[in-house]
């Protein structure tokens, strides 16, 4: 399939090219589009054929259910029951924006959009080129990130491309995502809510609005025996070719012990990828065989997040033999960096 890209302005969209690609949307197409977090693979939520094109797209297994994306809050009614109030208070305070909500789904949802399961899984993005073409798309727009399946999300059009030229009808290239990580994702089904993804908006911001709210454990836990409830966070993801290892303690001796990885690499030859706080990289960036990414100011977790993804697809390419990372704790992006960055490491961590 031939797969047409269209620029298109991230604030003003075109309407002509929001038209063609809606209506893609309503023959079943795929349209790969911007949103605040990461691209988004679209389709026809509510066609099951639609839904099925991609897992195909993406090589994604079938039971690993589909977030449906909405344009507006009363949509929510044709789709999801019921809606608790707590849900209701939720989608008042952050929706639009990186925020998704499980519900009891109704019976027009098929299967293959939540591979299965009784719930539905939403979402209302703020980025203005996806609110307009969930509109033109007819309104419930099923969308995963726009990887190929256990690759990094894409947080700009060329990633897109990459895993999925030829694959898709449509890119729509809407500049690079602001966020950089995938939405937060929440249950409001147990009886304390729990945080099945962490995201930009994290448990203290949900808190505020629900009271106590609980994180899966199975989030930042290799273990077996807790099997996080999200089909998605089971699969090995965001995988970059090189092996990575994540190093934390004390900033000194976690540029120390990178530093002598570094060393041992190059005594066999190796080129290394490093990711870094912007404070470390001159110290890495001495050694030849160090391929240095510094995500941002290591206080600045906005900016890690936002380098995340892009960086583990730059070391692919640089064919870097194995990865360090420093590893990122704190602050509102804390907990979403280390669930990305641990599973991308298969949880190798090295404590110094
Ligand atoms: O920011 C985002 O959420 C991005 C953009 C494109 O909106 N989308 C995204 O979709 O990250 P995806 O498919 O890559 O991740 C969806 C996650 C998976 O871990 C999936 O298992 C989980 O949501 N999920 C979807 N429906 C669910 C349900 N009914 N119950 C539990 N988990 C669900
Ligand atoms: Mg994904």
């Amino acid at each position: 399939m031939i797969t047409r890209i269209e620029k298109v302005d991230p604030v003003f969209p075109d309407a002509a090219v929001i038209e063609t690609a809606g209506r893609i949307l309503l023959e079943d197409g795929l349209v790969a589009f911007p949103t605040e977090t990461v691209y988004g693979l679209g389709a026809n939520a509510l066609s099951p054929d639609a839904a099925a094109k991609i897992y195909a797209a993406k090589g994604r297994p079938s039971d690993n259910p589909l977030i449906v994306h909405i344009a507006s809050i009363d949509a929510l009614d044709l789709i999801a029951d019921p809606i608790p109030e707590e849900a209701r208070k939720l989608a008042d305070r952050y929706w639009p924006g990186p925020l998704t909500i499980l519900f009891r789904k109704k019976a027009v949802v098929p299967d293959t959009t939540t591979g299965g399961l009784p719930t539905v899984a939403v979402r209302m993005p703020s980025h203005p080129v996806a609110a307009a073409l969930i509109r033109a798309g007819g309104g419930y727009i099923a969308a995963p990130s726009a990887n190929l399946s256990g690759r990094p999300s894409p947080t700009k059009a060329s990633h897109v491309i990459e895993d999925l030229d030829g694959r898709v009808d449509m890119i729509l290239d809407g500049g690079e995502a602001a966020v950089g990580l995938e939405s937060t994702i929440v249950d409001l089904t147990e009886e304390v809510p729990v945080i099945l993804r962490p995201g930009f908006y994290s448990r203290e911001m949900l808190e505020d609005v629900l009271g106590e709210v609980r994180i899966d454990p199975g989030i930042l836990s290799p273990s077996e025996n807790v099997r996080p409830k999200a089909p998605g966070m089971r699969y090995r993801h965001y995988a970059p070719r090189a092996p990575l290892s994540i190093f934390e303690g004390d900033a000194g001796n976690v540029a120390a012990a990178i530093e002598e990885r570094l060393a041992e690499a190059a005594r066999r030859g190796e080129m290394a990828g490093v990711l870094c706080s912007g404070e470390t990289a001159e110290r890495y960036r001495a050694h030849e065989n160090a391929y240095v990414i510094a995500a941002g100011s290591g206080n600045d977790e906005a900016e890690v997040a936002h380098a995340l993804y892009g960086a583990l697809r730059q070391f692919d390419e640089a064919g870097a033999d194995r990865i360090f990372s420093e590893a990122f704790y704190g602050g509102q992006l804390g907990d979403a960096i280390m669930n990305r960055l641990l599973k991308a490491a298969g949880y190798t961590v090295v404590r110094v």
